[in-house]
């Protein structure tokens, strides 16, 4: 396998975790380069669900080396939680994680202060996870951030988070919540620092060291290219750069290293939070929830539903470059007949082909569909694209034609081998 980054190419939530494990067993290394634990990533292994957060889904796989790179922000009391559950699970964590030093800190301010925001912003919150990546990523672009570097060394750290934290209490207070303690978050990071000293090193001469040797990094993206800071649906996303070109700036790694960009999408649409989502449809989301799907997999939100929208997964390949498609869930339209797809918008009386910049605009925005026959038959057994019925063949390939990227993936059910490989 060569280089791959992998991206979520609607609004997060795609099916990435799943497919990073089916490509994991021919990578040497797996890395995280942005997001944080806002990223719930789900891989089904050997019977057993896991629900991966800041940890790259590489490490259920032994001899796999998993990454947290540059671009991430760490939450350390959630990232050794999130160890200890996975030992806990028999998992084995050892030289086998490396986390950068130059990875940003998520600190109880910021969870407090994504809270407090939320609360106030009232309807017109952004509907995030509260886990204080927006605040954490706020810290990193106003150059007043704390790094794993300083965790790593006590005394700074102590002293650089008191100063923080007399800064933050301020805020927290005219926000109108209580301050936090300094000594409690002192002692708590400082004790999940030592538990994550044996993994923190410079990972960017890692990784080009690693190159050198020959090995194939997989770059596990997280969140969906309509959550990215730059080219997403505005202010309606997440804190950082979830397009493909983050997996550079987050590990270290320069692009013409870079070989191949998947793209994971699924069949249909989804999106959990606020913002708009032009081809949300009530009796499609009751129908996915009806079937036990589409819950979130770290808050636990109902996710809005939607039909498949070409104008955004076309403007998705474009901007990450997608050379090859990866298509989950399938199988969610194996009892739906006949299927929509968004083919355009229309927005005062004009018809866009690619999703206008202003947040209101999209919101605004009505769908241009047609419609085609589903299959209303199980696809979860299909192994072959040439056993899929032939209604589902067509589907995959109008929705390829439409988003300009080759299918080379498709996966029907959530388990590794629910998987046609083209
Ligand atoms: P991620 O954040 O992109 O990794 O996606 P999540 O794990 O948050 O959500 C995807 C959900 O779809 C998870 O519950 C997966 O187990 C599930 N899933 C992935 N691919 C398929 C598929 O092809 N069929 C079905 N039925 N479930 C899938
Ligand atoms: P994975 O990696 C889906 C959404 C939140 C909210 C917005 C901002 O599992 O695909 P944040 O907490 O990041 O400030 O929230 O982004 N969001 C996600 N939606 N999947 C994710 O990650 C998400 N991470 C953040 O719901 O709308
Ligand atoms: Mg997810």
């Amino acid at each position: 396998m060569a280089n791959t980054i992998l991206i979520g190419a609607q609004w997060g939530d795609e099916g990435k975790g799943k497919i990073i494990d089916v490509l994991t067993g021919k990578a040497d290394i797996v890395v995280r380069s942005q997001g944080g634990n806002n990223a719930g990533h789900t891989v089904i292994h050997r019977g057993v669900k896991y629900v991966l957060h800041l940890i790259p889904s590489g490490i259920l796989r032994r001899g796999k080396i998993c990454v947290i790179g540059n671009g991430v922000v760490i939450d350390p009391i959630a990232l050794v939680a999130e160890i200890d559950g996975l030992r806990n699970l028999g998992i084995t964590i050892g030289g086998n994680l490396l986390i950068s030093d130059c990875a940003h800190l998520v600190l109880p301010y910021h969870r407090l202060i994504d809270e407090q925001r939320e609360l106030r912003q009232g309807r017109a919150r952004i509907g995030t996870t509260k886990r204080g990546i927006g605040p954490a990523y706020g810290d990193k672009a106003a150059r007043t951030g704390l790094r794993m570097s300083d965790l790593m060394q006590p005394i700074v750290f102590s002293k650089k988070l008191q100063a923080k934290v007399i800064e933050n209490n301020k805020i927290l207070q005219a926000l109108g919540a209580k301050p936090i303690s300094f000594r409690e978050a002192n002692e708590s990071y400082l004790k999940a620092g030592e538990s994550l000293r044996p993994f923190v090193r410079n990972t960017v001469v890692y990784l080009h060291r690693a190159l050198e040797r020959g090995k194939e990094i997989l770059f596990e993206g997280a969140q969906g290219t309509f959550l990215d800071i730059d080219h997403g649906t505005y202010p309606y996303v997440t804190s950082s750069n979830t397009t493909a070109g983050g997996a550079c700036t987050g590990t270290g790694v320069p692009p013409h290293r870079m070989d191949r960009v998947v793209g994971v999408m699924k069949a249909y649409t989804t999106r959990v939070g606020e913002g708009a989502l032009p081809t949300e449809d009530q009796p499609l989301t009751e129908r996915l929830h009806s079937l036990g799907r589409e819950f979130g997999a770290t808050t636990g939100r109902k996710r809005r539903c939607g039909w498949f929208d070409a104008v955004a997964t076309h403007y998705a390949t474009m901007i990450n470059g997608i050379d090859e498609l990866a298509i989950t869930n399938l199988d969610g339209l194996d009892d739906v007949d006949p299927i929509r797809i968004c083919v355009a918008y229309r927005l005062n009386g004009k018809r866009l082909d690619v999703p206008p910049c202003d947040a209101t605009q999209l919101a605004n925005c009505e769908p241009v569909y047609e419609e085609v026959s589903g299959w209303k038959r199980s696809t979860h057994s299909v192994r072959k694209f040439a056993q899929l019925p032939s209604t589902a063949r067509k589907y995959i390939k109008y929705i390829s034609n439409l988003t300009g990227a080759k299918p080379s993936i498709i996966s029907v059910g959530p388990a590794r081998g629910q998987t046609i490989i083209l």
